[in-house]
């Protein structure tokens, strides 16, 4: 299938329909598979096991592609108190540049805020303008680097925060 322009995936020419659910254990594979086509340096699939058996302050979500159920994308936070500290956010090759990395960002920053937290924060490559781009489109502001944080090669971190839109919890 070819890509029909940014907004547009499916030949019949509709956007991509998403549905968001928590990461299981079962995704982990798979979640494997877009980390290494994604990052330098990737969690293994301990890692991804770690935060979703022992760490209390972690929230991984999915995204799938509603009509195939394929994981298009997936993210996660750890979550203490006011604040939330994304570790991952990382959209399959095939579905990047149609809105769906927004829509997952902001599907976290909903999640966050509806679990309490009023602001949000994380470190991205200083060589990563598209990730950097996003994180501006949704509200992130760069303010400040730490020097080396990347062991793999010592690039610099940006540091960016946000602050979160007021959700409603559920009564
Ligand atoms: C970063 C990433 C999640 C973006 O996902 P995506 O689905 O391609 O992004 P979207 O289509 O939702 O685009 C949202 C915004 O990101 C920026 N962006 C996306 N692709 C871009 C590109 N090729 N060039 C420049 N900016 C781009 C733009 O600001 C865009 O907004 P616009 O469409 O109004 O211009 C995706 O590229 C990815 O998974 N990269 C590898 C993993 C990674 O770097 N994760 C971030 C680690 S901190």
């Amino acid at each position: 299938m070819e890509p029909l322009g940014r907004d547009r995936y499916e030949t019949q020419g509709g956007t991509v329909r998403t549905i968001f659910r928590p990461m299981r254990e079962e995704d982990i594979p798979t979640v494997c598979a877009i980390e290494n086509e994604s990052f330098l340096t990737p969690w293994t699939e301990g890692a991804f096991r770690n935060e979703l058996t022992n760490n209390s302050f972690a929230h991984y979500v999915i995204m799938e592609e509603a009509d195939s159920g394929a994981i298009a994308g997936y993210g996660g936070m750890w979550l203490i108190l006011e604040e939330a500290h994304v570790t991952n956010v990382a959209v399959r090759a095939p579905f990047r540049g149609k809105g769906l990395g927004e829509r997952l960002m902001r599907e976290l920053m909903r999640k966050a805020s509806f679990l309490g937290a009023v602001r949000m924060t994380l470190e991205v490559r200083q060589s990563n303008a598209i990730a950097q781009a996003l994180y501006e489109k949704v509200g992130f502001r760069a303010v400040g680097v730490r020097r080396g944080y990347y062991t793999d090669n010592h690039e610099d971190a940006v540091i960016m925060w946000a602050d979160l839109p007021k959700t409603q919890r559920s009564p």
